[in-house]
This record gives structure tokens, sequence and C-alpha cells, in this order.
């Protein structure tokens, strides 16, 4: 317990030091019942589908490589239909009747961007996984944006395609790592993981001929698989322990653990489930404060798939520096104790 405290405390203290912009009290005086509208709204939507969990946490990530987290791909438009997010990212509705639960109880106050940020939390937590101080006061981005959709990795790269894309972003190895975590929950489509299952010499004979049945080598695209065969709807670490034996759905998923930088990270993961919290849930506060539009900058809009304004200022676009700290292990090396 003290043990929890102390990384609670310690947590929160890194994730102030590092952004002087957001703070966990945005809110306090201006909308003290924020935390429990999300928190039981989140609680009510897992409940009824736990795979809504998952996908407002996917959501979140998506959000936060595009430009930030400014709520830009809740807006209508060319980001929700770019490639990586077609027919792919759910949860819309989720946060759209979370907000409008918010604008009732605190009318014009809170930005989309932050009750996607706690939405997020609260789904990771609601499913058995870690909880983490959220920090808040991002503002909404008046325009979504199409291209930059390219920054999200694809799930068909290597380890050092990967290692770039989170360290573009200001994320570590380890964060990257730890972040992927995430795929201990949730599921994928056939033609994410058609490849592997059908080309990739590293997957464990039997797990590729069971996931064949439902996706054949034509058709059956949207065919679904969970992305943790063990326990699909509980945030765990056996997401690395399908790793270990060869398991991982998406040919991402298994370069973590071939040979290469991460596959200490991804063996000691699967020995100390309680550094995976801790690792995961720091990483997601550096992960939220990716350029967030602070101050006056953006808006805060009333709908979430709507620009409140109708029109858009380029200047409001001028994101805020990314705050690059100096992680060991930004390229790989090795800087935690299992
Ligand atoms: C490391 C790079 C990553 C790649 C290449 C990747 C790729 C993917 C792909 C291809 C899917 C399945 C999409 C589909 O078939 O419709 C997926 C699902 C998912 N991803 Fe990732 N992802 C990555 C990192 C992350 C991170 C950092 C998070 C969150 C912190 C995350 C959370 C999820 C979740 C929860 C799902 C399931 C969503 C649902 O069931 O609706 N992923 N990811």
């Amino acid at each position: 317990m003290a043990f929890f405290t102390r990384s609670f405390l310690a947590l929160s203290l890194l994730a102030c030091a590092a952004t002087g912009q957001l703070s966990a009290s945005f809110y306090d005086d201006t909308c003290p019942s924020l935390q429990s509208i999300v928190r039981s709204a989140m609680s009510q939507a897992v409940s009824s589908k736990r795979r809504t969990g998952a996908s407002i946490l996917r959501l979140f990530f998506h959000d936060c490589f595009v430009n930030g987290c400014d709520a830009s791909i809740l807006l209508v438009g060319g980001e929700r239909n770019a490639p990586p997010n077609k027919d792919s990212v759910r949860g819309f509705e989720v946060i759209a009747a979370i907000k409008s639960q918010v604008e009732a109880a605190c009318r014009a106050t809170v930005s989309c961007a932050d009750i996607l940020a706690l939405a997020a939390q609260d789904a990771v937590a609601l499913l058995g996984g870690p909880s983490w101080q959220v920090l808040l006061g991002r503002r909404d981005a008046r325009t979504a944006n199409e291209t930059a959709t390219r920054d999200l990795p694809s799930p068909f790269v290597d380890l050092s395609n990967l290692t770039s894309s989170f360290d573009h972003k200001g994320l570590s190895a380890q964060d990257m790592t730890a972040l992927s975590g995430a795929h201990t929950i949730g599921i994928a489509r056939c033609t994410s993981f058609r490849d592997r299952i059908y080309h990739d010499a590293n997957i464990d004979p039997d797990f590729a001929a069971l996931l064949r049945q439902s996706c054949p080598p034509k058709g059956g695209d949207d065919n679904p698989a969970p992305l943790d065969l063990q326990t699909p709807d509980l945030f765990n670490n056996k997401y690395y322990e399908n790793l270990l034996s060869g398991r991982g759905l998406l040919h991402s998923d298994q370069e973590l653990f071939h040979g290469g930088s991460q596959d200490e990270l991804v063996s000691c993961y699967v020995r100390n489930e309680t550094l995976f919290y801790e690792h995961f849930a720091a990483a997601m506060v550096k992960m939220g404060n990716i350029s967030p539009l602070t101050g006056s900058s953006g808006e805060v809009r009333l709908n979430c798939s709507e620009d409140a304004a109708g029109w858009h200022s380029p200047t409001l676009l001028s994101l805020l520096s990314r705050a690059h700290e100096d992680d060991g292990d930004r390229h790989g090396r090795i800087s935690f104790q299992c």
C-alpha cells in the first residue's frame, strides 16, 4: 500500500514537473463534479459492453498521436475517416453522451480533449488496470488533420520503425513497450493481422491455425479476434505472456519480443505486473501531455463532433513545443530494475 502511495505521489510530482501547463486541479472550482460524472458514465458504458473501455483507450491514443491531445479525432471529417481510423476507431457516441452530461452540469467549461483523457483513465481502471492522476486544462482544436494520421504507427512495421514513431512524439522505447500493453484488451479485425497469421515465422503454429479459421486468406476483413486471447476484457500483463509464446496478434506486437532491445523489458513485465502498471501509468501521463492546446489557444467545443465557431484560424494551430525530457532510455537503453 505504502509502495502504491509512494509511486502515485512520485508519478504526480513527475507529471507536474513535466508539464507546467496542465494540472490535476484545473476544474476544481469551475466543474467540481467533472470526475464523478465521467466515472459514472464510463462505469455504465463498460458494464453494458466491456469492449467500450478498449475503444475509448484507443481513441485517446489516436487523438494524442495526431497533432496532440486536442480532440481533433472527434470532429466529423477527414481525420476520423483516414485509413488508420476508418471502420476501426469507436466510442464517439460514449464521449458525446458524457459531454452532454458535463455540459448540463458545467456549461461551456470542460474541453472534449479533457473528457477523453479522463474517460481513458477510467476505462483502464474499470477493467482492472492501474489508476493515475489525469492532468487537465487541454483545449479543443478547431480543425481535424487528416494527413497527420500518418504519424500513427502501422501494425505491419518492425521494431525500429515503431520506436521512431514514439520517439517522434517524445516517448521512449520503454513508454512504447508499456503503452503497447493496452493490447491486453480489445479487438482487432482480420485485415490487421492476416499477413501475420499466414506469413510470419515467429508465430505459435496452433495460435495461427486457430485464427485462420475465422480470418481467411481473402475476404472476412472485418472478422474480429481478441488482442489478448487469454483475458480479452481484463487489463493485466497477459499480453506480455502471449508475446513470450509467439502469441502476439499483430506483427507489431510480436516485434516487441523478437530478439531485440525490448525482449528484456517484456520478460520483466511478465514477472512483475506492478512495474508494468507503474510504467503504463507514467507513459499515459506523458502521452496525454503531447502538444496540448492551453490558455486561449483552440476552444472549448460544446459538441465534441463540431467546431463551435464554424471557422478555422491557422494561428490557433500553433502548437506548443513538446517537452523533450532527457529519458535515459529514449533509444531503447534499459533503465529499469525488474
Ligand atoms: C505500438 C504501436 C501500435 C500499433 C501498431 C497499434 C495498432 C492497432 C491495431 C491495428 C488495432 C486493431 C484495429 C482494427 O483492426 O480495427 C489496435 C487496437 C487497439 N489498440 Fe493499438 N496499436 C498500437 C499502440 C497502441 C497504444 C499505445 C494504445 C493505447 C495506449 C493502443 C490501444 C489499442 C486498443 C485498446 C485496441 C482495441 C480497440 C477496440 O477494441 O476497439 N494501441 N491497435
